[in-house]
């Protein structure tokens, strides 16, 4: 039962998708919840845009159109967000923590814009804000950055935290599918939004990502920070090329510090990685967060990363540390930006390339191509050619390089008379046996 008898009266912002499974679950599951928070936690409030909808399992009288009314009531200790959308969540927030609430969030979108106010906002009123939801959905990622590997260094994070690409390319991969048809299905089932742009063009994981390396790397990071490359230009063959390779394609969610020791590179692209990598075992919609410390090694985090009863997973953990803080009557840890790391440009990157190309299949085709890797300073791991008639395609795998001699290089392959175009360019990670 309720230790203290102290109750921590909830009000909620949206109830949707996960919205309605966290309201469901803190009325079915109230006395564990109760039990394991040491006090009472009512749902009192919930702003929706059309209050009359029914929705199961959930009290119609605590249904309000008011959004205003949730932040402001003076019987509200804590506020969750889960209607979305920059405005009007972002002042929404504000202003419940200006009115002394903590505040349990899962807008990834809002925190990678305004995060570094809002963790600000957050000390000045002395409240806690949480978002655990906001990034790989029911997977514990954020709290274990900010807290269990608070002692480490942090040297890079890879992450697969969009379910939705993550299903079309394993459909792609597994079914020989087409970006198209594997998008169908995956809307079908309920993974993609109706519009799926933030899924497909990458901007949903560049709103993770900023997240993650701001927590794994001190420093205020935000989407604007984030080099973004969606899925929708990869094709079926690009697929069908990189499994006879051995390698998978995953789109990737990547910070890391730079060996200069100063600046970070945030990006989202997708990436070719060896089968035999611990991500390419991540299948379907799964998330996953492979991270690499200075003295804890690889640690790799998985699990379900959207879906409304994993989502709202997190979201009740996330309330039931606010009420632990509060019956102690202390806070939750907060953000630390101090080490204001420098974010490079994409063009400052160092990895390997993938680089398919048709050219004529002729003498002297191979020494052309080569002298211009050679001319731009990256160097060759291997070439595998394939045959097709008076044609042939090469494809390139170069060791390391920088991203502004791999540009060059394609630039300059592009015009040159052997070449009858580049047809894909795809960055490559993970350890090549
Ligand atoms: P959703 O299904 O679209 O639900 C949004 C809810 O907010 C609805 O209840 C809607 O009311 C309400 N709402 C939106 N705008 C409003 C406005 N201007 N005034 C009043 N009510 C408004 O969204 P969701 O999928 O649950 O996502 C919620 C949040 O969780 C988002 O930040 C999302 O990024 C994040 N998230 C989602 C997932 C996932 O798998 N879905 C996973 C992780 C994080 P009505 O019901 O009346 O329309
Ligand atoms: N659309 C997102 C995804 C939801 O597919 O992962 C979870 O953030």
């Amino acid at each position: 039962m309720a230790a203290n008898g102290k109750t921590l009266r909830v009000g909620m912002l949206g109830c949707g998708i996960v919205g309605s499974e966290v309201a469901r679950l803190l009325v079915a599951n109230a006395e564990d919840l109760s039990a394991r928070s040491g006090a009472k936690l009512e749902l009192v409030k919930i702003a929706v845009r059309d209050a009359k909808k029914v929705r199961p399992g959930i009290p119609s009288d605590l249904f309000t159109t008011d959004l205003k009314s949730v932040v402001e009531d003076p019987n509200i200790d804590l506020v969750i967000e889960v209607m979305g959308g920059i405005d009007p969540a972002h002042q929404l927030i504000l202003s419940a923590m200006k009115n002394g609430k903590a505040v349990v969030t899962a807008n990834k979108a809002l925190l990678a814009k305004h995060g570094w106010e809002l963790f600000h906002a957050s000390d000045e009123a002395d409240v806690d804000l949480y978002y655990e939801a906001a990034v790989a959905g029911a997977i514990p990622i954020l709290r274990p950055m900010a807290e269990s590997l608070v002692g480490d260094h942090v040297e890079r994070v890879m992450g697969i935290v969009n379910g939705t690409t993550n299903y079309i390319l394993t459909k792609m991969d597994e079914t020989g599918a087409t970006f198209e048809s594997a998008l169908k299905e995956a809307q079908a089932l309920g993974y993609a939004e109706a519009d799926p742009t933030a899924d497909v063009e990458g901007f949903d994981a560049a709103a993770k990502a900023a997240i993650l390396a701001g927590l794994a790397f001190h420093t205020d990071v935000s989407d604007v920070d984030v080099y973004r490359e969606g899925i929708t230009a990869i094709t079926a063959d690009d697929i069908s090329v990189a499994k006879q390779m051995g390698f998978t394609i995953k789109l990737l969610a990547i910070a890391e510090a730079n060996e200069d020791g100063e600046t970070i590179t945030v990006r989202v692209h997708p990436t070719l990685i060896p089968r035999t990598h611990p991500l390419a075992a991540v299948r379907e919609a799964f998330n996953a967060v492979f991270v690499e410390c200075e003295s804890a090694g690889e640690l790799m985090f998985y699990g379900r990363g959207a879906g409304g009863t994993p989502t709202a997973s997190a979201i009740l953990g996330d309330l039931v540390a606010v009420a632990r803080n509060r019956n102690e009557g202390s806070l939750g840890p907060t953000e630390t930006d101090y080490a204001h790391m420098k974010i490079a440009p994409i063009s400052a990157t160092r990895t390997r390339y993938s680089i398919r190309m048709d050219v004529q299949d002729i003498p002297g085709v191979l020494a052309s191509v080569a002298n211009v890797f050679a001319a731009n300073d990256v160097s060759i791991l291997t070439v595998r050619q394939d045959g097709r008639g008076p044609d042939a395609e090469l494809i390139v795998l170069t060791h390391p390089a920088n991203e502004s001699a791999l540009a060059a290089t394609v630039k300059q392959l592009e015009v040159l008379n052997t070449v009858k175009h580049v047809t894909s360019v795809i960055r490559v990670e993970g350890t090549i046996a």
